[in-house]
C-alpha cells in the first residue's frame, strides 16, 4: 500500500485532519488561538481517557471462548434439577467472556501477589446473560456483606503510608474468626497461583437451580482446569515479578495465540433446598466448603478459551459482571453475602462505567432480544425497539409498546420463609473446623510454607494481635497454632486465658478445644 492509499485521519465529526503536527497559532512562533477545535478536541479527549479503576479486582485480563454442555449432571439428565437452557443439550455451545484478576492491587500491580484471584465468567445465552463471579479459593473472608468495606480497607494500603501493612490486616482478621478458613488457604502456596490457566475457579456463594416443576436445589459451582493446579511460593513469586508484573496475562494471551486453548470442566455440588440442621455448618455460609464425600461435584460441561481481546479498554476495563445477572432456571439463595454483592456490582458499574454500561458491546446480551423502556442518561447510544408504536416507551399501554412476558410456570418456587426482622449471626458459625481440616490435608511442604508466611507477616504485628492470631490458630489446629506461636515467641500458655470474641457463637466442640488450650 502506498502512502496515498492509506485511509485519511479525521476528527470525530468526520472532518479530515490536514495537519496533525502543529496547532493553530498566530504566526509560526505566536500564541495559540482558542477556536482551535481540532487541537482542543484531541487534548480534551485524551484528558478523559481513564475511567475509575475497579475498587477491587482492578488488574485483570479478559479472554473469550465457549461453554459446551454435557446435557447431564453426573449420570442423570440435568433437566431433573435445572431448566436453564444452556445446560440442556449435549454438545450445545454458549459464547462466553471470562475475566481473571487479582483483588487488592491497582491496575498495574503485580500478578504474582499473594491475593485471591477473581474468576468471572459471562455467558451470552439465548435467555440473556448469566454472570458467574467467583474466585480461585472456594471460600471468602467474611459471611455478611456489611463487613466487605472493612475487610477490603484492612487489605488495601494504609491511608497514610500507602503500604499494605500486616498489622492492619491481622488487626481486622484477629477480630474476624470466620476469616480463618480463607487465611489458611491464602497464606499457603494456593494464595499465589502459578498463572491464570493453572487454577481452579469457584462460585463460592450458594446459588439455586430451578427445574421445570419449580423445584429448587442449592448449588455450588467448581471450575477444574484441565492442565491441573499449580502454585508458587513467595520466593518463586519474587523471582517472577522481578522480571514481569503481568506474567499471568501474558501466559494466557500467549497460550491462546499459539492455539493451546485453556480448558476447565464445570462441576456442580447439589444439596436439597433446606436448612440442613444435620450439618455442622450452614449451607449458605460462604466461609465453608461442602464436603465432597457427601456432596460430590458432578460434571455439567466444559469451558474452552480460544480468543483474545481486540482492545483492552473496551473489553477488559468496561466489562461488567454481577451476581444479579442470572437466567431462568438459576436463582439466588439467601446467602447474606450474595444479596449484598448483587446490589454492589451494578451500583459500582453505574458509577465506574456509566448508567448505560449494559449497552456496551462486551456487556450487551447479544444472543437475546433486548427490549426495555429504559431511556436516555449519559452516553445512551441506542434506543431499544418498542414494537408497533414508537411513541410508547412505557408499560402497560393499550396503544402498542411492549408487554410483560408470561411466567415460565404457574407457581412461585422455593420453601416458605418465616422470621423476625433482626440483626444476628447465623447460629452455626463453626469457624475453625474446616480450616483445621484443610491444614491437615496439606502436604508437608505446604504446611511449612503456610507457617513461614504467617510468621513472616505476623512478626511485623503488635504483640496483642500476634497473641489473638495464635489463639485462633490453636483453635484451628493445635499443630498450626503451636508452630506459628513458636515462630513468634508466643506460647499456648500465653494465650490460654483469652476469652472468645464477643462476635462468636462457639459450638460445643469449639468450647472443648478452648478448654484444652495451653
Ligand atoms: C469485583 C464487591 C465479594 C469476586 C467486585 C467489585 C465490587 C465488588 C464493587 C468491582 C466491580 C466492578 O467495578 O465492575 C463485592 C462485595 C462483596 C464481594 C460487596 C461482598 C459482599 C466477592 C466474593 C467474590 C468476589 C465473595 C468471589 C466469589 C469478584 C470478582 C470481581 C469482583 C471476580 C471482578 C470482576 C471483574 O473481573 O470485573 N466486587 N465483592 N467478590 N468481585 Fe466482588
Amino acid at each position: 500500500m502506498t502512502d496515498d492509499e492509506r485511509p485519511v485521519l479525521t476528527n470525530r465529526q468526520g472532518h479530515p485532519i490536514h495537519d496533525n503536527q502543529n496547532q493553530r497559532t498566530v504566526g509560526a512562533r505566536g500564541p495559540a488561538t482558542l477556536e482551535n477545535y481540532q487541537f482542543l478536541e484531541k487534548i480534551a479527549h485524551f484528558d478523559r481517557e481513564r475511567i475509575p479503576e475497579r475498587v477491587v479486582h482492578a488488574r485483570g485480563f479478559v479472554a473469550y471462548g465457549y461453554f459446551e454442555a454435557y446435557g447431564t449432571i453426573g449420570d442423570e439428565p440435568v433437566a431433573n434439577l435445572t431448566r436453564a437452557k444452556l445446560f440442556q443439550k449435549k454438545g450445545q455451545r454458549t459464547d462466553l467472556a471470562i475475566r481473571f484478576s487479582t483483588v487488592i492491587g491497582g491496575r498495574d500491580s503485580s500478578e504474582a501477589a499473594r491475593d485471591p484471584r477473581g474468576f468471572a465468567v459471562k455467558f451470552y445465552t439465548e435467555d440473556g446473560n448469566w454472570d458467574l463471579v467467583g474466585n480461585n479459593l472456594g471460600v471468602f473472608f467474611i459471611r455478611d456483606a456489611i463487613k466487605f468495606p472493612d475487610v477490603i480497607h484492612s487489605l488495601k494500603p494504609d491511608p497514610l503510608t500507602f503500604r499494605q501493612e500486616p498489622n492492619r490486616i491481622f488487626d481486622f482478621m484477629s477480630q474476624t474468626p470466620e476469616s480463618m478458613h480463607m487465611l489458611v488457604n491464602l497464606f499457603s502456596p494456593r494464595g499465589i497461583p502459578a498463572d491464570y490457566r493453572h487454577m481452579q475457579g469457584f462460585g463460592v456463594n450458594t446459588y439455586k437451580w430451578v427445574n421445570a416443576r419449580n423445584e429448587t436445589v442449592l448449588v455450588k459451582y467448581h471450575w477444574i482446569p484441565k492442565v491441573g493446579v499449580s502454585s508458587m511460593t513467595a520466593e518463586d513469586a519474587a523471582a517472577v515479578q522481578a522480571d514481569d508484573l503481568g506474567h499471568a496475562s501474558r501466559d494466557l494471551w500467549e497460550a491462546i495465540e499459539r492455539g493451546d486453548f485453556p480448558e476447565w470442566e464445570l462441576r456442580v455440588q447439589v444439596m436439597s433446598d433446606e436448612e440442613h440442621p444435620e450439618l455442622d455448618f450452614d449451607p449458605l455460609d460462604d466461609t465453608k466448603t461442602w464436603p465432597e464425600n457427601l456432596f460430590p461435584p458432578r460434571p455439567v460441561g466444559r469451558m474452552v478459551l480460544d480468543r483474545t481481546v481486540d482492545n483492552v479498554f473496551a473489553e477488559n476495563e468496561q466489562i461488567a459482571f454481577g451476581t444479579g445477572v442470572l437466567v431462568d432456571g438459576l436463582d439466588f439463595s439467601d446467602d447474606k453475602m450474595l444479596v449484598g454483592r448483587t446490589f454492589s456490582y451494578s451500583d459500582t458499574q453505574r458509577y465506574r462505567v456509566g448508567p448505560n454500561y449494559q449497552q456496551l458491546p462486551v456487556n450487551n446480551a447479544k444472543h437475546a432480544d433486548v427490549r426495555t423502556n429504559q431511556r436516555d442518561g449519559f452516553m445512551a447510544h441506542h434506543v431499544d425497539g418498542t414494537g408497533a408504536n414508537p411513541h410508547v416507551n412505557y408499560e402497560p399501554s393499550i396503544t402498542g409498546g411492549l408487554r410483560q412476558a408470561a411466567y415460565p410456570t404457574a407457581d412461585e418456587q422455593g420453601p416458605e420463609l418465616r422470621g423476625r426482622l433482626t440483626r444476628a449471626r447465623i447460629p452455626r458459625t463453626n469457624d475453625y473446623q474446616q480450616a483445621g481440616q484443610r491444614y491437615l490435608l496439606m502436604q508437608d511442604w505446604e504446611r511449612d510454607d503456610l507457617v513461614l508466611n504467617l510468621v513472616a507477616l505476623l512478626g511485623q504485628c503488635d504483640r496483642e494481635i500476634q497473641e489473638r492470631m495464635v489463639w485462633h490458630f490453636l483453635m484451628v489446629e493445635n499443630d498450626l497454632g503451636t508452630r506459628v506461636g513458636d515462630g513468634l515467641g508466643v506460647t499456648p500458655q500465653d494465650v490460654a486465658g483469652l476469652p472468645p470474641l464477643a462476635t462468636q457463637n462457639l459450638s460445643d466442640e469449639e468450647r472443648e478445644r478452648l478448654a484444652n488450650l495451653g
